[in-house]
Formats: C-alpha cells, sequence, structure tokens
C-alpha cells in the first residue's frame, strides 16, 4: 500500500467510526505512519466523545499518557473555533504537550506481587530493585534506585504532574465524582450547577467569616472552593485538608467558585480481604536503634536479640521466636555524625563505620533462618531527600555482609512469604520523617495523641495514598519520572517509626504498624516535649494476623 493509500484508508476507518479527520491532520500524517498503533488506541478510546480530530487531538492519541476529559476538550474546541473562548482550548493544548514531554518510560519490572491490582499503572511504581539475590519467602515489590543528579525546575513540574496523575486516576472513578469537570469548564457555567472536579490544593485559609476558603488547582486552571462552616460534618472534614494534597471536590458550581458539598480523597478501598498465611510464622519489627548515641539502650536491645533468638523468656515466648521467619527494620540503625548540632557531646561512638560495625554484630547474632529487610532513616549515614536509596554500601558494608539481610530504599514495597497458591503480604516500609510535619500542623491530629497516635497519622497518609502530600513536609527528590511517594500499592502493612513510641492497628485492613526505639529521652526530646516508649517490639501472627506488642524496657 503507498502512503497516500495508507492515508485514504485511515480516512475510512475514521469514518466508519463516525470521526471526521480535518485537513490539518491528514496533511501532518507522517509517511512513516503507525496504521497498527492508531488503530489499537482508536479502539481504546471513547469514540462517542469525537466527532472531528484535528491535529492537537491526534497529538494526544499518540499520547497514550495524556489523560483528560475527551468530552470537554472536544467542546473547548468548539468554543475555540467560533471565537468564543480561546483559554481552555489553550490550556488543554499545552497540558497535551507537557504530558507528551513528561511521559514516563516503560516501567521496569522484576518483582510481581499478586496483590490484587488496586495499584495504579506500573508507571506510577518505583523501579524495582534487581541486583540483589532474592532471599527465601522476600521478593522486592518496589524500591528506589535511580542515581543522584541535578534537578531542575522543570523535573518539579514532571513530578508534580505526575503525583496529579497518579491520584486524579484513583479518583475520577468514584461514584461521588459524577459529572466530572475541568476548572475551567466550571469557571464558564453562567447558571448554578451541581459539580466535581478533582484539584491539588494550591492555598487554604479561613474567611473573615470562619468560612474555609481552598484554591485547587488542575490541568486546566484554578477555582476557589467554599467550606461553609454550618455543614458541621464537611468542615471537620475541610479542615484537615492540607496543601498540595489531592482532592475530590463536590458541590454547586457558579462561576469563579463552587460551593461545597462533599470532598472526597483517593482512599483505600473498604471491604478488601485480610488475607491470612496458612500456618505459624510470624513478622517483627524494630526501628531506630541509634547505636552510637549515649542513650542507646544496650541492656534491652540485647535482651530483645536473646528473645528473637530464642533463648531467653518462657516456654511460650521462646515457642514464638522459634517461629518468627521476618524482621523489618525501619531506619535509623545508627545515631549517625553531625545530624544536629552539638550531636558529637552525646555520642560513644563517633566514627560512623563503627557505628554499622556495632550494629551489624548485634544482626549477626540473630539466626540466619530469618530474613532481615532494612530501610533507612534520617539518621542513617546518606541524603535525608526522599526517596532515600538503600543504605549506602561503603559506609554500612558490615550489615550489607550478612546473609539474611535485604536492603531497599525509603520507601519500599516488599512482598513476604508468597507460596504457590498464596499472593504473600505487601509491606509498605516509610521510616515516618513527614509524620513531624503533620503532627504539628493538622490539629485534629495534634489534639488527638500526636506522635503518640502514629496510627492515626498513617491513616491520614492512607487515605490520601500519598506519604508525603505536602510540599514542606519533608525534603524531596523531585522525580521527573514518577512520584515515588503516592501509595500506588494498598499495602497488607503499612510500617514506620521515626517517632519512637510503638503504636498498632488497622484502617480498611491495611494494617498499621509504628515501631518504638532503643534509644531512651534524649535532652532534645525533654526540651521539645516528646515522650518516647523505647524498647517495645510488635509481632504479628501472619497466621491470624493479630498484633502483639512485646516488652523489653526495665
Ligand atoms: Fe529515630
Ligand atoms: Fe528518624
Amino acid at each position: 500500500m503507498t502512503e497516500a493509500e495508507k492515508k485514504k484508508e485511515l480516512v475510512s476507518i475514521f469514518f466508519e467510526k463516525g470521526i471526521l479527520l480535518n485537513p490539518d491532520v491528514i496533511d501532518t500524517i507522517p509517511n512513516n505512519l503507525d496504521f497498527e498503533m492508531i488503530i489499537e488506541v482508536l479502539s481504546s478510546l471513547r469514540q462517542e466523545d469525537l466527532a472531528v480530530i484535528n491535529n492537537e487531538l491526534m497529538k494526544a492519541i499518540e499520547n497514550k499518557n495524556a489523560d483528560f476529559n475527551w468530552d470537554d476538550l472536544a467542546r473547548s474546541r468548539v468554543d475555540y473555533e467560533k471565537n468564543r473562548d480561546d483559554k481552555v482550548y489553550n490550556s488543554f493544548v499545552s497540558y497535551i504537550k507537557n504530558s507528551a514531554q513528561v511521559s514516563p518510560p516503560p516501567p521496569k519490572e522484576i518483582a510481581n506481587t499478586s496483590q490484587e491490582s488496586q495499584s495504579l499503572e506500573n508507571s506510577e511504581k518505583l523501579p524495582a530493585a534487581v541486583e540483589e539475590a532474592q532471599k527465601p519467602g522476600i521478593s522486592v515489590v518496589s524500591s528506589y534506585q535511580q542515581d543522584s543528579k541535578k534537578r531542575d525546575i522543570q523535573d518539579f513540574v514532571a513530578f508534580f504532574n505526575h503525583r496529579y496523575k497518579a491520584l486524579e486516576k484513583l479518583l475520577r472513578n468514584r461514584h461521588e465524582m459524577r459529572g466530572l469537570l475541568s476548572t475551567s469548564r466550571v469557571k464558564m457555567k453562567k447558571d448554578k450547577e451541581n459539580v466535581s472536579v478533582i484539584g491539588m490544593v494550591f492555598e487554604k485559609h479561613l474567611t473573615k467569616n470562619g468560612n474555609i476558603m481552598l484554591t485547587v488547582e488542575d490541568p486546566s486552571g484554578t477555582i476557589k472552593v467554599l467550606v461553609n462552616k454550618n455543614k458541621p460534618e464537611l468542615y471537620e472534614k475541610a479542615s484537615s485538608i492540607v496543601e498540595d494534597e489531592v482532592i475530590g471536590i463536590v458541590g454547586v458550581g457558579a462561576g469563579n467558585i463552587i460551593f461545597s458539598t462533599n470532598i472526597v480523597w483517593p482512599e483505600i478501598p473498604l471491604n478488601r480481604p485480610v488475607k491470612k498465611a496458612s500456618d505459624e510464622v510470624y513478622a517483627v519489627f524494630v526501628s531506630d536503634f541509634h547505636v552510637g548515641s549515649d542513650h542507646f539502650l544496650e541492656e534491652e536491645f540485647n535482651k530483645f536479640i536473646d528473645w528473637i533468638s530464642a533463648k531467653t523468656g518462657n516456654e511460650e515466648q521462646r515457642r514464638i521466636a522459634s517461629k518468627v521467619k521476618y524482621l523489618f527494620i525501619v531506619g535509623d540503625l545508627v545515631d549517625g555524625c553531625g545530624i544536629y548540632p552539638g550531636q558529637e557531646d552525646e555520642l560513644v561512638i563517633r566514627d560512623i563505620y563503627k557505628q554499622y560495625e556495632v550494629s551489624a554484630e548485634y544482626l549477626r547474632r540473630i539466626p540466619s533462618n530469618i530474613q532481615i529487610v532494612i530501610c533507612p532513616g534520617n539518621h542513617d549515614a546518606m541524603r535525608i531527600a526522599e526517596p532515600q536509596p538503600e543504605l549506602y554500601k561503603d559506609f554500612a558494608s558490615a550489615v550489607w555482609e550478612l546473609p539474611n539481610v535485604t536492603m531497599v530504599s525509603n520507601p519500599a514495597v516488599v512482598n513476604i512469604h508468597s507460596s504457590p497458591g498464596f499472593p504473600g503480604f505487601d509491606v509498605l516500609l516509610y521510616h515516618g520523617y513527614s509524620f513531624d510535619y503533620y503532627v504539628e500542623n493538622v490539629e485534629h491530629l495534634r489534639n488527638n495523641g500526636g506522635y503518640k497516635r502514629a496510627d492515626l497519622i498513617m491513616k491520614f497518609l492512607l487515605r490520601r495514598r500519598h506519604l508525603a502530600p505536602t510540599h514542606k513536609s519533608t525534603l524531596y527528590i523531585p522525580d521527573a519520572e514518577s512520584d515515588p511517594l503516592v501509595i500506588s500499592t494498598i499495602p497488607d502493612f503499612f510500617v514506620t517509626g521515626h517517632i519512637h513510641y510503638s503504636i498498632a492497628a488497622s484502617y480498611h485492613n491495611v494494617t498499621t504498624i509504628c515501631c518504638s526505639c532503643w534509644q531512651e529521652k534524649t535532652p532534645f526530646q525533654e526540651k521539645v516535649g516528646h515522650e518516647p516508649q523505647p524498647a517495645r517490639v510488635p509481632i504479628v501472627n501472619l497466621n491470624t494476623r493479630k498484633v502483639k506488642i512485646l516488652k523489653f524496657g526495665k
């Protein structure tokens, strides 16, 4: 078939589907036209929304990642052609171009998790670890592997675009979001009408009358959202909204403002089944050893190491220890060096290599049939910006050399205990550096236990499907290919540390566990009023999913 015949054939294929090609498209169809790709994309589109395809639409079709409301786009094109309004259409065109620029490369995949696929598309997952040999019962689902490099402003733009698109996908199919429109379409409405939009929170403030006013942004622009104080339930929901999170807004649109009637978070679906292993086997969760600190609790930590080695405790305690198969360490293995001014005065080991060697000596005493999974924390010897890569081999070589250790990034997802016919459990590890920001800035977290209720902070993040939704809540790497802090895989266990106070709970069948620590209260914690609760160890029977917290304190 000649190129001219191909083009003619293409015009008739589109025509049969009720779509007319604008002359500008026909003129610019490349000679090396990928016929099959266009037909494949065509069949995946909601053709009923398309009447005429012009050049910009063609670009969008070619770029499968440009995900938006086709209906809005087609209408805005009509407005544009009739000289009624060009803003909306131009916004779409720039969004399409931008989407093309930030399209992620094909994902690298290794270990699959058989977790039901509530996960986002693979493009939003962390690149998976491929280097280390897989340990028995352990499969790394996602662990950040990108090398450090200089970032520029475009990386931030791409990063936030990825976040928006990932969370927008979760929200757009929710039944509450019927009649979803872009913010620019809402602004064009002259009469009051029920609308819903998905936006990233750009700003939030209280009006003179005590109502909450939000400004939310989507790829087509921004719009104001008013939450009236006379709707107490909604007002309470809106009170916990933080900057930069992506939310669904339902309400009555009228010009430049939406009067909100509901707020929708990306959420963890209800009624997910609780997976249980067929055998009695335990997973144990610890963090924040702070080896090297003069407040490190050596005696208590030795007791823990002796217990997990089934050397101490009563008969039942030793029996449980003998059934431990997985140990998770969620960051801050060492106290580090130069983490805060004057730290050297509070260190008994000032050499960072030695701190890791001592950590490794403890871990070496643990039976080698127990698989240990380690992610870093903010005291470990590496960059603090998240995602933090695996512990650096040159500083922590003694830990790396242990035969039963799997190193992952912070955050990371690890699948454990899968077997033929059983998908295993997905464990999301996150050290918890963003927790400080939310305890300080979200009133309902601050007033309901603060640092003592990590379960509420974890629920707050799970609902938002993001580990640090607010720009200011953590230091982060603006990855141009994805936002690795999006909670794309719904975990069976969400495990954190950092705040030195252990608690376990469950949210929509995700078991949330915050680990304790092995450092007694420091002068800094005394000064800021933190009350750590060290030497507690949450353990989970994977057969029953019951969590117990063991105490190794005096
Ligand atoms: Fe810590
Ligand atoms: Fe920490």
